[in-house]
C-alpha cells in the first residue's frame, strides 16, 4: 500500500509518497539518488546502510517507511558539502587511513557521528559497541576505532563540544608537496575524500533511469541434469524486455582466466549450485525478479561427488563429462634426497592439516552496469581486478572484436582475489547486445554467495625431519585442494601450496605433491595468499612442534632455517636483495616478549589459560613462472596545469592509485596533488594484468616511474626554471609551449619485470653462465607474526588479545597505508583461523549470509601492532615490492601454536571454533602440560596412513613411538 509521508531528509523537508513496506535504504537510493548509503546485504548484516534516524544510528535496509512518519534522517550527503570540505569525522577517517575500498565508510561515519553526538569523549569500549553493527572487510578495525578517537579530539580541540558546528579550518592534510618527496610520506589517498563523502562510485550507484535490471536464474542443485528450461510464461510477464540462456550467446559459453570451461549460462547439466540457468531483463527489479519466479526448470539430480579424496582416484567419475579424470592440476617439488634427509633427521614430526572454504565477503557485492554506444560498441562499467581480462572474457562471449567492448573500472568495494574474474558482467553486456538498452546486473549477497569463488579447501599432510642442532635436514608434504566444479584459478593455487610448503625456510631436500581435484562445489578461486596460506597453516605448526620435540625455542629454530640472501628456495632459487624474513621474525619475536611482560601478571581465573604463538610466511611478489607480468603507464598533461596518469593497475580500496601518483610525483619533483589518476578503462588506459600476486606495486610502480622519467625529459624543454616552475600555472604554460611546437606532452612506457623460469619439478644447479638468482619469481616479501591468546576451557572460546604483526615491504611507498594493509590482512587471519567458514550442502548454501559466514566484527578485532621493516630490492620502484597478502599467513598458525602453549592441545583444523577446541580438550587424555606433543585423528592421503607422529632419535625431547622413517 501506497502512504504520504513527510520526513526531513538532511535538513530538508520532504513530502512524498512511498509502499508502506518499502526499505528506506531502497527509498533512498533509488527514489532520491542518495546513493552515499550503500547496499551491503539488504539483511541488517553488514551496516553499510547506516543511516542517523532522529539521532540515532539505525540500519536502512531494516527500516519501513510506514515506520518514518515525521521521522529526521541524515544520510552521508547532508554531513558535509562534499568532498571538498569535509566534515571532520570525515576528515578523521580520511587522516587516519581509515577508508580503503570505502564501501563501509559512510555507514561507519554515520554510525561514529550518532555516537560522538552522545558522547563526544568516547573509550575504545564505546567505539566498539557504537560501530558493532557495521563491518569493514579492510582495514582490521584499527585505523577506523583510531578515527573515531581523532574526531573526538578534532572536538575537543575546536573547543565545539559537538561534531556538527563546523569543519576545523587549522589542520592541514599532507598533500604531497614536493618539499621532501612524495614517496615515503602518508599523503592523502586519491580516493579517500570522494569514498569519506559517499560520492557515488560504485557501479551500482551509478544513474541511468533508462536501464534495464536484470537478474540471473541460479540453479537449484549441486548437480542435475537439465531436462526441461519453460520461459514461456517469464518471456510474457509485464516489464520484460527479453529472457536469454545458453541458445542467445553470439559467443563462446565459457569463460576462466586459464581454461575457460565455467559456462556463461547451464545447458544440458549443472555442476555447482551457482551456475546460471537463465537472465531476465525487466524495466523494474520487481518485474525482473516476477519474471525469473515465473521460469520453470525441470531437473534429474545426480550424484554430486563432493569429496576431493574420494574423486581422486583414476576410477573416479568424472564431475564434469568433459574431463578425463578430475584432477584439476598436479605439481610436484623436488630438492635434493628426502629420503636421505629424513634418514640424518634426529627429530621428525608429522601431521595432518585441514583448512576450510572461506568466503571473500567484500562489502560491495558484484555489479555492473552496460549502455550501447552510437557505434556498435558498448560500455561496462564495474568493480574488478582487471577490466582488459574482463574485457576480452565479454568479446568473446557476445563473440565481438575487443575494441568494440570498452570496460571501465568504478570503484570497487574490495576484492581479496574474488573479483579476477567476472560474474555478472558478461550477463549485463549480452542483456544490452540482445534489447539495444542499457543493463545494469547488481547481486543480492545470498546471489554473491552462491556464485563467486571461494578460498580452496585443502588438506595437507606434512612431515618435517631436523638434526639436533635444528637444521632442517628434510620436508615432505602432500596436499589435496578442492578445486570445486571449475578450474577458475586452481592452477596456480595448487602450484603455491607446493612451492610454499617449506614457508620461509632453507630445508636440505624437499619432496612437495599437491593435487587439485574437481568436486561439484562452488569454484574455488585466487584468495588473499593463494595456496602460499593453507600450506603455511601446516608448516608453521609443524615449526612449533619440532622446536618443542627439539627442546629449541621456536624462535631460535626459524632463526637458524630462515631465509636471508643467499639462500636456497626449493625451487632452487638463490634469494638476493630484499630478503627480509629475519627482520620480520626478530621484530615478532621481541613483540611476543612484550605481550608476555604485558599479558602474564594479569590475573585471570583458572579456567582461562594464557599462551604465546609465533609464525612466519613468506609469499611470492608479482605471476613469474615465465609468464607474463608487465604493465604499462601512461603521463600527459592537461591544457589547465594538471598531470594524468592512466595504469592498468586496479584499486581495489589498497590504494594503488595513490601509489602510483606518488611515485610519478617524485620522478618528477612535482606535487603529488597536481595528480589524477585514471586507472583499468580499457579505453584510455593501458593493461596492467591482473591485479593480483601482490603485483602491483612492483610492476605498474616501475611502469610509472620509467613513463614518468620519459615524461619528464619531454617536459623539462617547455618548463620555466626556478620554483613556480611545480606549479599548475607553469605546467598550464608548458604545455601551451609544447602545443605550439607541435608536442603532445605525453609518455607512455612498458615495465616487464625480471625474467622468471617454468617451474621445473626437480631443482638442478644453474647451468653455466645461468643466473642462480633467476628462479621461479622475481620477488618475495616475508613476514612474521606473534599472538597473544586466551583459551576458555570451560566454554571453547580462543580470544585473541594482541598481535605484533611484522612485514618486509622493500620500501613503504605509503607508510600509513602499508600498515593498513597490515592490520587488515591479520583481521583476516584471525577470520579465517577462528570463525570463518563458507558450507554447502547438495541442495542449499549453508552460510548464505555475512551473519552465518561469521565475518569478523569490531568486538572480534584484537590490538594489532603492526611493524614494517625496508629492506629495499632494487628491482622494486624505490625498492618497494608487494605487501597486499603475506601478512595474512602467519596469523593462524601462530593462535593454533599459542593454544597449544595455553591448553596442551594441538588445532590443525579451521576454523578453531569453540566445539574444536572442546573436542581436542576431550581428546587430551590424560591431560598432559604443554610440550607434550598430542595425537589426533589423521587419514592421509598418502604415506602409510599413520597419525601424527613425533618420532625422537637420540634422547631429544617427544614421545618415541615413530616408526623408522626416511
Ligand atoms: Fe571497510 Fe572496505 S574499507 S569494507
Amino acid at each position: 500500500m501506497t502512504i504520504r509521508l513527510r520526513m526531513e531528509i538532511n535538513g530538508r523537508s520532504l513530502e512524498t509518497e512511498a509502499e508502506e513496506d518499502l526499505s528506506l535504504l531502497r527509498f533512498l537510493r533509488e527514489r532520491l539518488g542518495l546513493a552515499g548509503t550503500k547496499n551491503g546485504c539488504g539483511k541488517g548484516h553488514c551496516g553499510s546502510c547506516t543511516v542517523i534516524v532522529n539521532g540515532e544510528a539505525r540500519r536502512s535496509c531494516l527500516l519501513r517507511m510506514k515506520t518514518l512518519q515525521g521521522a529526521k534522517v541524515l544520510t552521508i550527503e547532508g554531513l558535509s558539502p562534499g568532498p571538498e570540505k569535509p566534515h571532520f569525522i570525515q576528515r578523521a577517517f580520511i587522516e587516519e587511513g581509515a577508508v580503503q575500498c570505502g564501501f563501509c565508510t559512510p555507514g561507519m561515519i554515520l554510525a561514529a557521528k550518532a555516537l560522538l553526538d552522545a558522547n563526544p569523549d568516547p573509550d575504545e569500549k564505546a567505539v566498539r559497541g557504537a560501530l558493532r553493527n557495521n563491518l569493514c572487510r579492510c582495514t582490521g578495525y584499527a585505523s577506523i576505532i583510531r578515527a573515531v578517537k581523532r574526531a573526538a579530539l578534532l572536538m575537543k580541540e575546536e573547543g565545539t563540544g559537538r561534531p556538527d558546528n563546523g569543519t576545523p579550518e587549522d589542520r592541514t592534510l599532507d598533500d604531497g608537496s614536493p618539499e621532501d618527496g612524495a614517496v615515503g610520506r602518508s599523503v592523502v589517498r586519491k580516493d579517500a575524500p570522494a569514498k569519506a563523502a559517499g560520492r557515488p562510485i560504485y557501479a551500482d550507484d551509478l544513474s541511468c533511469p533508462e536501464a534495464l535490471f536484470g537478474v540471473l536464474l541460479l540453479s537449484e542443485h549441486a548437480h542435475a541434469e537439465i531436462q526441461e528450461v519453460d520461459l514461456g510464461e517469464a518471456r510474457a510477464c509485464p516489464g520484460v524486455a527479453a529472457v536469454l540462456t545458453a541458445e542467445d550467446l553470439p559467443g563462446r559459453n565459457g569463460f576462466g582466466l586459464f581454461v575457460p570451461d565455467q559456462t556463461v549460462f547451464a545447458r544440458d547439466e549443472v555442476f555447482f549450485r551457482g551456475e546460471v540457468i537463465a537472465a531476465v531483463y525487466a524495466g523494474t527489479r520487481e518485474q525482473a525478479e516476477y519474471a525469473r519466479s515465473r521460469i520453470r526448470v525441470r531437473y534429474r539430480k545426480l550424484p554430486v561427488l563432493s569429496d576431493p579424496e574420494a574423486n581422486f582416484g583414476k576410477r573416479a567419475r568424472p564431475v564434469r563429462p568433459d574431463l578425463e579424470n578430475n584432477i584439476a592440476h598436479h605439481v610436484s617439488v623436488r630438492k635434493g634426497d628426502s629420503k636421505k634427509g629424513f634418514a640424518e633427521a634426529d627429530v621428525v614430526v608429522e601431521g595432518l592439516y585441514r583448512t576450510q572454504a572461506v568466503e571473500h565477503a567484500y562489502l560491495e557485492p558484484e555489479s555492473a552496469l552496460c549502455r550501447p554506444e552510437d557505434d556498435g560498441s558498448l560500455t561496462v562499467w564495474t568493480g574488478n581486478q582487471s577490466s582488459h581480462a574482463y574485457r576480452a572474457l565479454i568479446a568473446a562471449s557476445l563473440a565481438m572484436p575487443e575494441e568494440k567492448i570498452r570496460v571501465i573500472l568504478t570503484a570497487c568495494g574490495g576484492g581479496f582475489g574474488g573479483k579476477e574474474e567476472p560474474t555478472v558482467q558478461i550477463h549485463a553486456a549480452l542483456g544490452t547486445l540482445k534489447t539495444g538498452r542499457p543493463v545494469r546486473i547488481t547481486l543480492t549477497r545470498e546471489e554473491s554467495i552462491r556464485m563467486s569463488v571461494k578460498r580452496h579447501p585443502m588438506k595437507i599432510l606434512m612431515r618435517h625431519g631436523a638434526s639436533r642442532n635444528g637444521r632442517l635436514t628434510a620436508m615432505e608434504s602432500r596436499v589435496i585442494a578442492d578445486a570445486g566444479a571449475y578450474l577458475s584459478q586452481s592452477k596456480p593455487v595448487v602450484f603455491r601450496s607446493a612451492v610454499t610448503a617449506p614457508g620461509p625456510y632453507e630445508v636440505e631436500s624437499v619432496s612437495a605433491d599437491s593435487w587439485g581435484v574437481y568436486t561439484h562445489s562452488t569454484p574455488r578461486g585466487a584468495f588473499r595468499g593463494f595456496g602460499s596460506t593453507q600450506a603455511c597453516f601446516a608448516s608453521e605448526i609443524q615449526m612449533d612442534k619440532l622446536a618443542r620435540a627439539l627442546g629449541m625455542d621456536p624462535v631460535e629454530l626459524r632463526r637458524r632455517n630462515g631465509f636471508s640472501p643467499g639462500s636456497i628456495t626449493c625451487t632452487g632459487q638463490t634469494l638476493g636483495d630484499g630478503t627480509a624474513f629475519i627482520a620480520t621474525l626478530e621484530a615478532a619475536a621481541a613483540g611476543l616478549e612484550d605481550m608476555k611482560a604485558e599479558f602474564r601478571p594479569r590475573p585471570r581465573p583458572d579456567h582461562i589459560r594464557l599462551g604465546f604463538g609465533i609464525a612466519g610466511a613468506y609469499k611470492n611478489v608479482g605471476i613469474g613462472t615465465g609468464l607474463g607480468d608487465g604493465a604499462g603507464a601512461a603521463i600527459e598533461l592537461t591544457e589547465n596545469g594538471r598531470i594524468i596518469l592512466r595504469i592498468g593497475a586496479a584499486d581495489m580500496g589498497q590504494g594503488s592509485d595513490t601509489v602510483a601518483a606518488q611515485i610519478a610525483s617524485e620522478v618528477l619533483d612535482l606535487p603529488y596533488d597536481l595528480f589524477d589518476v585514471i586507472a583499468c578503462d580499457t579505453g584510455t588506459c593501458p593493461d596492467g594484468g591482473m591485479t593480483t600476486a601482490s603485483r602491483q606495486t612492483f610492476v605498474t610502480g616501475n611502469a610509472v616511474k620509467k613513463a614518468a622519467a620519459a615524461f619528464g625529459s619531454l617536459l623539462a624543454g617547455y618548463l620555466p626554471a626556478g620554483a613556480g616552475a611545480r606549479d599548475s600555472a607553469a605546467l598550464s604554460l608548458a604545455w601551451k609551449l609544447a602545443r605550439d611546437s607541435g608536442i603532445i606532452p605525453r609518455a607512455e612506457e612498458y615495465y616487464l619485470p625480471p625474467d622468471t623460469s617454468p617451474h621445473r619439478t626437480r631443482v638442478e644447479p644453474p647451468a653455466d653462465g645461468e643466473d642462480p638468482t633467476r628462479g621461479i619469481h622475481y620477488s618475495y616479501c616475508y613476514a612474521a607474526a606473534a599472538v597473544a591468546v586466551e583459551v576458555d576451557i570451560r566454554t571453547g572460546k580462543i580470544t585473541v588479545l594482541k598481535v605484533r604483526a611484522a612485514q618486509d615491504v622493500g620500501k613503504a611507498i605509503h607508510p600509513q597505508n602499508v600498515l593498513g594493509q597490515i592490520e587488515g590482512a591479520v583481521m583476516m587471519g584471525v577470520g579465517y583461523a577462528l570463525c570463518e567458514e563458507f558450507l554447502e550442502d547438495e541442495d542449499r548454501c549453508i552460510t548464505d549470509t555475512l551473519q552465518k559466514l561469521k565475518v569478523p566484527r569490531i568486538a572480534d578485532a584484537p590490538e594489532i601492532d603492526a611493524v614494517y621493516a625496508e629492506d629495499p630490492q632494487a628491482a622494486g620502484p624505490f625498492g618497494a615490492k608487494g605487501i597486499g597478502e603475506v601478512g595474512l599467513n602467519p596469523v593462524a598458525p601462530a593462535i593454533s601454536n599459542a593454544v597449544f602453549d595455553a591448553a596442551g592441545i594441538r588445532l590443525q583444523e579451521l576454523p578453531m571454533n569453540p566445539e574444536r577446541v572442546l573436542a581436542a580438550l576431550a581428546a587430551r587424555d590424560p591431560p598432559r602440560p604443554p610440550g607434550v606433543f598430542q595425537a589426533q585423528r589423521a587419514s592421509p592421503p598418502a604415506w602409510d596412513g599413520n597419525d601424527d607422529k613425533n618420532c625422537t632419535r637420540g634422547g631429544a625431547s617427544g614421545s618415541s613411538d615413530c616408526p623408522g622413517r626416511g
